[in-house]
């Protein structure tokens, strides 16, 4: 994927949760976001997936520049999968249905359609036994394959990860981690935060630094984590690399 933006600018009341922020990507596979928790991560991916619309400023991602027409924009929003910190599962569905109600009612598939599609991300990600299980009967980690199984369903353009494994213990937070590598493997698209900075760095062919709404920083993680070059990012590194 490809990604130009320009002077994105978002404000909630008083803050400023985007800050003329730039950023130009030619190419990359997996571009991973980190910072400071309130730097604006999870605003610049919704603003990326078109989940917010920014104030001022452009956003290209390949080839479609966003605007605020609602009618593309949920065109675009159609294109791409989410998976969110909190699983976002409907608790009174089967895991089955959590992911064939999305492909029937939002991008129109037969019933039909809809359980192969299904039965076919949970087959990839070895959740099939788990089908007809609800949300409560599962570990947060399979919570968190199922949430992955619907986002790629419909094989998005590009899926968007906000930090998929904070609210998991290390060994579910291994076995997310584990099949986000191998979707990036197989060719998928990605943006992903994470206070995961081993993860990061291993997955990543892009990293771009996040503060205070402004990216500080973008390079390769070899670059950006044996030589960062902002003072702030040295300074995140620095902290939270020590234990
Ligand atoms: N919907 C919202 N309403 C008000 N403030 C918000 C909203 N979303 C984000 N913010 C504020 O914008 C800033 C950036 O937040 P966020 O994008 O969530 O950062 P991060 O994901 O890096 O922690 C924070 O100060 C946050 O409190
Ligand atoms: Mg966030």
């Amino acid at each position: 994927m490809k990604l130009d933006l320009r002077d994105v600018t978002k404000v909630f009341g008083t803050t400023r949760a985007l800050d003329e922020l730039s950023l130009q990507i030619p190419e990359a596979r997996v571009l991973v976001l980190i910072g400071p928790s309130g730097g604006g991560k999870s605003t610049l991916l919704r603003v990326l997936g078109g989940l917010e619309v920014p104030d001022q400023g452009s956003v290209t991602l390949n080839e479609h520049r966003l605007n605020a027409d609602p009618e593309s924009l949920q065109a675009y929003r159609r294109r791409n999968g989410f998976v969110f910190q909190q699983f976002n599962l409907f608790p009174h569905l089967n895991a089955r249905r959590n992911i064939t109600l999305p492909l029937e009612k939002v991008h129109g598939h037969s019933p039909e359609a809809a359980r192969a599609l299904a039965d076919q991300s949970l087959t990839r990600f070895g959740l099939l036994d788990h089908a007809t299980k609800l949300p409560s009967q599962l570990s947060g980690g399979q919570q968190q394959r199922v949430g992955i199984a619907r986002a790629i369903a419909f094989s998005p353009e590009v899926l968007f990860l906000d930090e998929p494994t904070s609210a998991l213990d290390p060994e579910m937070t291994a076995e997310v981690l584990e099949l986000i590598q191998e979707l990036a493997e197989a060719g998928q698209d990605i943006i992903l935060s994470t206070h995961e900075m081993g993860f990061a760095r291993a997955v990543a062919d892009q990293v771009a630094f996040v503060a205070s709404g402004q990216i500080a920083e973008s390079n390769p993680p070899q670059a950006l984590f044996n030589a960062p070059v902002s003072p702030v990012c040295q300074r995140f590194l620095s902290r939270v690399m020590r234990y």
